[in-house]
């Protein structure tokens, strides 16, 4: 069965419109003010509180579940918030296929999915493999910032994120300064769970993740001095 993209804004939920053209994300929601993308959002608590806090922003969130997507587009609606836009698909196929490369200041991803079972590890967003997809979204200066009560999921980021070239890390000490941002990171300080909180800043020229880039073999097939390429 086939899923349809579906975006929601101000103007109400629709197909996606335009998908992956040039300057489609400015036709999603126009204006000249800084996009922040947050991954997963759930419910929506910290996407819709901060798209409020700070409306000169254009935030985009991206859920894989219709059921939260229709749920925080229907609270987007009636805060009458202007500067959301909402896209219902999986995140790395749209960031993959969908979204421009470089464009948000900040990429939010809180508490995603941790897949515990090793059989389902592979199935977790952030891998040595999808690495240089989530920081690819980010603009020259741009960070993403990323929380998780999985610790050995959490440790595991951090390694990834330590290992890509030329990428900053700070392990926050304790939590964000204005307090929880999410539904999950509410109930989970509420019972005293730890957390692992990271920022990660690009500094310079994106290089691939080694781990990541290790698996991809090249061959080119050239025809030998003097031989015609076939056909
Ligand atoms: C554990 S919940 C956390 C929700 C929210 N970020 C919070 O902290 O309260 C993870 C969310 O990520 C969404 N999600 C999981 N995998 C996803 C993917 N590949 N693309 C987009 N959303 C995804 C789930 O549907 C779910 O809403």
């Amino acid at each position: 069965m086939s899923v349809p993209l579906l975006a929601a804004t101000a103007a109400g939920i629709g197909a996606l419109p335009e998908a992956g053209a040039a300057g489609f994300l400015d036709r999603l929601l126009p204006g000249d003010g800084p996009w922040e993308l947050e991954i997963g959002f759930g419910k929506g608590r910290f996407l819709l509180a901060s798209a409020a806090a700070r409306p000169q922003t254009r935030w985009l969130g991206i859920e894989v579940a219709g059921e939260y997507f229709r749920l925080a587009a229907g609270r987007a609606s009636r805060r009458r918030l202007a500067n959301v836009a909402l896209l219902r698909g999986e995140a790395l196929y749209l960031l993959a296929a969908v979204l421009p490369a470089g464009f948000a200041r900040r990429v939010h991803v809180y508490f995603p999915d941790p897949w515990p079972k090793a059989r389902h590890l592979r199935r977790r967003l952030f891998s040595a493999a999808s690495v240089d997809l989530l920081l690819a979204a980010l603009a020259p200066g741009g960070e993403l910032c990323f929380a998780t009560d999985f610790l050995d999921y959490g440790h595991e980021v951090e390694a990834i994120l330590r290992a890509a070239p030329g990428v900053a890390v700070e392990r926050l000490a304790g939590g964000w300064p204005e307090g929880p941002r999410t539904n999950y990171e509410a109930k989970y300080e509420r019972e005293g769970r730890p957390i692992v909180r990271l920022i990660a800043r690009p500094e310079g020229a994106p290089s691939l993740h080694p781990d990541g880039a290790r698996e991809v073999l090249v061959a080119l097939c050239r025809p030998a001095a003097g031989e015609d390429a076939p056909a």
